[in-house]
């Protein structure tokens, strides 16, 4: 076996986080490893494990959580998998959504609440600094200035190396580059959903990480089945592998983070990277109408 076919996320490309953390272009999403409507923990918390040391095998060097998955399930195993994490690891969290139990969501952005979190995170995850902290909501509550300016806090603190956001407009990338350094922005996007095309614009004339959540539409374009089918055939490759080698390929800034709570399914997510799609397959690809 190759060394590529040892590790594939090394095919996938490097790109430097805030300039100074090199990661491999294809990451994992760990969302997938908990409970129903992400609370409480996975139905088989042995595959999980399994799951994050086998990404790490297979090359990934990124890895996305939150405080809010679980909460802090996935913190928590993460921790229990990998560490101590190996040098190359960066390890993404976020905080500023608070939980209210299964499938519910809430904004929570003030200061005392982010430093809270923020301290949870760096115990949960057992590490003295977190790699990439990011604000997962903007709570319109609160004014920015107090949310990111807290982050810049805890950053000045060294607490957080650097700081992103996640599901924000262009304005917002924007005003909040005013009040501190923003090296990525996470907002939903995969083949059937481009509707940040402009932010992913403006990250990538900005050469801030953008990072596509929800990457092969929580599945629906992954399936056996589904929309991508039919391609499978005219590309050598499956369905989530088309979904995930699109992606890498639309811009050198993107940072998929493909999500299973399966070891099988990582194993084929992964070898996306091996996947090249030349100018054709890339646009019959990006032009095949699919819905959202
Ligand atoms: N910033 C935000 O607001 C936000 C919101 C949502 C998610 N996220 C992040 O984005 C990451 C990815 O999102 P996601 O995990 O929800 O969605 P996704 O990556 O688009 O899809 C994951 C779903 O696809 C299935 N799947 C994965 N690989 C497959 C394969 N090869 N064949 C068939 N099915 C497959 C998984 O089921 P199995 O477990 O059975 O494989 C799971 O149900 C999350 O883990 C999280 O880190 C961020």
């Amino acid at each position: 076996m190759s060394q590529q076919e040892h590790r594939p996320a090394d095919a996938s490309g490097s790109f430097r986080i805030g300039g100074d953390l090199p990661v491999n272009r294809l990451g994992y999403g760990a969302m997938q490893l908990t409970g129903p409507g992400v609370w409480g923990p996975p139905k088989d918390p042995g595959e999980a494990v399994r799951v994050l040391r086998r990404a790490v095998e297979l090359g990934v060097t990124f890895i996305d959580t939150a405080d809010s998955y679980g909460p802090f399930v996935s913190e928590q195993l993460i921790h229990e998998a990998l560490h101590p994490y190996p040098a190359d690891l960066v390890i993404a969290t976020k905080g500023g959504f608070t939980r209210s139990g299964p499938d519910g969501w809430q904004p929570v952005g003030r200061p005392e609440y982010l430093r809270q979190q923020t301290e949870l995170s760096l115990r949960h995850l057992g590490v003295e600094r977190i790699d990439l902290y990011q604000l997962h909501r903007i709570d319109p509550k609160v004014p920015l200035a107090d949310q990111i300016g807290e982050l810049r806090l805890l950053q000045q603190e060294g607490k957080i190396r650097h700081i992103g956001l996640s599901e924000v407009t262009v304005p917002q990338i924007v005003e909040a580059r005013t009040i501190a350094d923003i090296v990525s922005v996470q907002n939903l996007y995969n083949l059937a959903d481009r509707s940040a095309e402009d932010v992913l614009d403006y990250a990538e004339r900005e050469n801030l990480g953008f990072i596509p959540w929800f990457p092969m539409a929580t599945g629906r374009l992954a399936r056996e089945g589904g929309p991508l089918d039919a391609l499978v055939k005219t590309y050598g490759a499956s369905p989530s592998q088309l979904a995930l080698a699109w992606l890498l390929r639309r811009s050198p800034v993107v940072l998929p983070i493909p999500g299973t709570s399966r070891v099988a399914h990582l194993e084929e997510n992964v070898r996306a990277a091996l996947v090249t799609l030349d100018d054709t397959a890339y646009q019959e690809l990006g032009d095949t109408a699919l819905e959202p």
